[in-house]
C-alpha cells in the first residue's frame, strides 16, 4: 500500500499563523503536527508516501521532511497548483501509487487510536474512520447500519458538511481506497465550493456497497481552528506526561 499526506489548502481559519509556514508544520507541543498523521502511515507499515502540498510551501516541506530517510521512508513531493479540495489533491498521486490501494491521510488530522490494524488488513473497496462529535456539521458526516464484521460497519449516507446531520459520526481525514478511487476521482466534477470533495469518492464506493466504516474510541483532532491546535497540544501533553 501507498500513503499519501495531503498538507495543500491555505490555512485561512488560521491566519496569521499560516501567513508563512504550512499549517501541517505548525508545532503541536513538541513536534510539527504533520508527523502525527505521518506516524499513522509509518505505524501501517507504509514506507512509499506523496506529499502534497501548495507551491507556496514547496520549500518547506521538502526541507523539513527531506527524502525520508530520517523517518525509514521515501517521499515523492506534489505541487497542488490551487487548492481545488482533497480529492483533487489525492488525484495528483495517480501515477505515484501506480495501481496500489492507497491510504490518503490529511497533513492536520491528529489519531489518538491505532489504526494500523484496519490500514494493513484492508483488501478492497473504500474503508474510512467515524467519530461521535458534538458538531457533526463542521465535517463530512456519515450513517452506519449493521456491523459487517467485529468492530466494522457498512456507511449507508456520506454527507459534506450538512446543514442538518443525520447522525453524530464525524468522517475523519483517512481514507483507504483501492485503485478504483482515481478512476472516481477523474469523473467527478466540483461541489458548491469549487471543490473536488473526497466525501464525493467515499459515496461512490458507498453507491457501489463498498465502504465500510470503523468508529474511533479515543480522541481525534483536526487542527484547523486556534481551538483545536490548542487541544491536540494539550492532549498530547497530557499523553506524554501520563507515559512518562
Ligand atoms: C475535510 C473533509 C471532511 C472531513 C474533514 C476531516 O474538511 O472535507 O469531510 O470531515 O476534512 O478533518 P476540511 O477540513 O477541508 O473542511
Amino acid at each position: 500500500m501507498k500513503g499519501v499526506l495531503i498538507c495543500g489548502g491555505t490555512g485561512s481559519r488560521l491566519r496569521p499563523l499560516t501567513d508563512v509556514t504550512n499549517k501541517s508544520l505548525l508545532p503541536v507541543y513538541d513536534k510539527p503536527l504533520i508527523l502525527y498523521p505521518l506516524q499513522v502511515l509509518l505505524d501501517a507499515g507504509i514506507r512509499d508516501i506523496a506529499v502534497i502540498t501548495g507551491k507556496e510551501h514547496l520549500d518547506q516541506m521538502t526541507h523539513f521532511l527531506g527524502s525520508g530517510e530520517r523517518f525509514g521512508c521515501s517521499f515523492a513531493f506534489k505541487v497542488q497548483e490551487k487548492p481545488g479540495g482533497i480529492a483533487q489533491a489525492l488525484g495528483l498521486a495517480e501515477s505515484f501509487v501506480d495501481g496500489s490501494p492507497v491510504c490518503a491521510i490529511l497533513g492536520d488530522n491528529i489519531f489518538f487510536d491505532d489504526l494500523a490494524p484496519i490500514i494493513k488488513n484492508f483488501k478492497s473497496g473504500g474503508h474510512v474512520f467515524l467519530k461521535e462529535v458534538p458538531d457533526p456539521e463542521r465535517f463530512g458526516v456519515a450513517n452506519i447500519d449493521g456491523s459487517v464484521a467485529k468492530g466494522t460497519f457498512r456507511v449507508t449516507s456520506i454527507e459534506e458538511k450538512p446543514p442538518r446531520p443525520k447522525s453524530n459520526f464525524a468522517v475523519t481525514g483517512c481514507y483507504v481506497y483501492d485503485k478504483h478511487c482515481f478512476e472516481i476521482i477523474r469523473t467527478m466534477k466540483p461541489s458548491a465550493r469549487g471543490e473536488l470533495e473526497i466525501t464525493d469518492v467515499s459515496r461512490a464506493y458507498m453507491e457501489a456497497k463498498s465502504l465500510a466504516a470503523t468508529v474511533l474510541q479515543k480522541e481525534w483532532i483536526d487542527a484547523g481552528t486556534f481551538e483545536s491546535l490548542f487541544r491536540a497540544t494539550e492532549l498530547v501533553r497530557n499523553q506524554r506526561s501520563a507515559s512518562i
